[in-house]
């Protein structure tokens, strides 16, 4: 099948089903030109609460999926692809949690929302890269065990008075790219805004006129005069904000950062969960019951119409 042929079948069995398609930023191209909605990780969890449709389609990663799969239990959660993780997610198990937390009793857990379930089970509250200050400041500890990820924990840690003990993970993606590219990038744009997710070395952040969430470049890129950006995240979102802002320049930090996992999803298996549940998420509803303390906490912070 030719992929207007694929994504005919996708239009005849998303009515058929009743289905919906989210997709992340980060996603290919030919994935985010068909979604019904996308947006950055805190933008889709609400989404899937908030829309009527009974299956979703979650184009994105696994913990992902999972999130809105706890947040609305009822409706069927299908990832295209049953090996799309987040290597970041994986870089912490509950039972380490458990052991932080025993060392530092009084210390209130706030895990990424870039966490497994049994994680976000042992956490007190969840964040995304667009509220973890609010969330680190809104919580009454004055200790934080932040996991798992160092870089986002160390850019809230430069804001906030709170202690906070921070994991040691991170995205390969982000961290992978080291302040010198950017500093080349920035001297072949001298005239471009630099924009870097919050997931990017200290050093990189130091070197960034905003850092900012995907969504949060988006809506920046969308209100900015300015025409010309260095996008330091994912590659999926440059081709995002091509498409929605012709009239300006997007370049990369140097080498171009690419999620293997975000990019594994294809028309193909967009049609196949459609037409064979494939993969339809299940979480035990004792665990689920304890994540979604930790992602209801979260929403908590959300403004209405934030
Ligand atoms: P956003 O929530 O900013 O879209 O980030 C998700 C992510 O996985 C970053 O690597
Ligand atoms: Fe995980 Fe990094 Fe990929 Fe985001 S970009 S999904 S944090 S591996």
């Amino acid at each position: 099948m030719s992929d207007q042929e694929i994504i005919s079948q996708i239009v005849h069995w998303k009515k058929k089903r009743g289905a919906v398609i989210l997709a992340h930023n980060y996603q290919p191209g030919e994935i985010q030109d068909i979604a019904d909605f996308l947006g950055d990780s805190l933008a889709l969890s609400r989404q899937a609460t908030k829309i009527p449709e009974q299956v979703i389609i979650f184009c994105g990663v696994r913990f992902m999926a999972e999130s809105a799969k706890i947040l609305s239990p009822g409706k069927q959660i299908l990832l295209p692809r049953k090996d799309a993780g987040c290597p970041l997610a994986d870089t912490i198990t509950a039972r380490q949690v458990r052991q932080i937390k025993e060392a530092h009793p009084r210390a209130a857990v706030v895990c990424y929302v870039n966490s497994s379930v049994q994680v976000k089970a042992e956490s007190d509250v969840c964040c995304t890269s667009s509220n973890a200050l609010q969330v680190v400041e809104g919580i009454e500890a004055e200790e934080v065990i932040f996991v798992p990820d160092k870089n986002l924990g160390h850019y809230v840690s430069r804001f906030t008075k709170k202690r906070m003990i921070i994991w040691d993970g991170f995205c390969y993606v982000h961290h992978r790219i080291r302040a010198e590219e950017l500093q080349k990038a920035k001297e072949a744009h001298p005239q471009a805004v630099v924009l870097v997710h919050p997931e990017c070395r200290p050093e990189m952040v130091d070197l960034a006129d905003h850092v900012l969430s995907t969504d949060g470049m988006l809506r920046f890129a969308q209100g900015s005069d300015a025409e010309e950006f260095i996008i330091g995240t994912e590659v999926g979102l440059i081709y995002r904000l091509r498409k929605e802002n012709p009239g300006k320049k997007f370049y990369t930090t140097g080498s171009a950062m690419v999620c293997v996992n975000m990019k594994k999803i294809r028309l193909q298996d967009v049609l196949l969960s459609l037409q064979q549940d494939q993969h339809s998420i299940f979480i035990p509803e004792e665990i689920s019951r304890r994540a979604r303390g930790a992602l209801d906490g979260m929403l908590r912070y959300v403004k209405p119409g934030g």
